[in-house]
């Protein structure tokens, strides 16, 4: 089996990043399972005070199933032209202990605008590119006028954007199989 962990950069309960997560579980092949990370809001501020010794349990917890994944996919809204701040805090408590060095990932943005979340995909990947995960090229995809085209349970209408996230699964794959 292949373990997969996914984030959402969105809290919202109606998340069209979280519903985007749920459909690339529906679309993996059996052998790979997309475990949706939940604690993104419960990580404490981001201070090198509070790193190292004796971290949040809930920053251990983070740490351990990033460990245990082969793989990674965050799947980002924008925020005031960048990633949101829960995803990029959560990020920052990878510096210093180093779970994403050298981890495949996938990147992913999604907007209700035509840009897709174009500013927010560039920030998550220079901030990936600091934690030198590997990301390919076709593990990146921006989803333009994202409304409408996912339903809360992860079922995908548009034809397009379905095939597009088939691409960046199977990019993954072969970047942790590589590995
Ligand atoms: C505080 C805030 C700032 C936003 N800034 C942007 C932005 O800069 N660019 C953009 O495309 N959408 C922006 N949006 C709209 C989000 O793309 C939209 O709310 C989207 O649905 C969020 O993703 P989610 O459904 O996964 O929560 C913003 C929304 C909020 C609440």
């Amino acid at each position: 089996m292949i373990n997969i962990l996914a984030i959402s950069g969105s809290l919202k309960s109606t998340s069209s990043n979280t519903a985007i997560i749920k459909a690339i579980a529906g679309l993996s092949p059996a052998n790979v399972q997309i475990s949706l990370y939940e604690g993104l809001g419960d990580l404490p501020h981001f201070s090198p005070d509070i790193d190292g010794g004796k971290s949040a349990e809930s920053v251990v917890h983070f740490r351990k199933l990033l460990q245990e994944a082969q793989g990674i996919i965050i799947c980002t809204p924008e925020y005031a032209f960048g990633m949101p701040g829960v995803l990029k805090n959560a990020l920052d408590w990878t510096v210093s202990s180093g779970e994403l060095t050298g981890k495949p990932a996938a990147a992913i943005s999604a907007s209700p605008l035509y840009s897709g979340g174009e500013n927010a995909h560039a920030s998550l990947m220079l901030t990936l590119k600091a934690l030198s995960s590997k990301v390919a090229e076709k593990s990146q995809l921006q989803i333009p006028s994202v409304y409408g085209k996912f339903d809360p349970e992860g079922n995908v209408s548009d034809e397009k954007t379905k095939q597009s996230l088939i691409i960046v699964i199977d990019s993954l794959l072969q970047t942790i199989e590589n590995q």
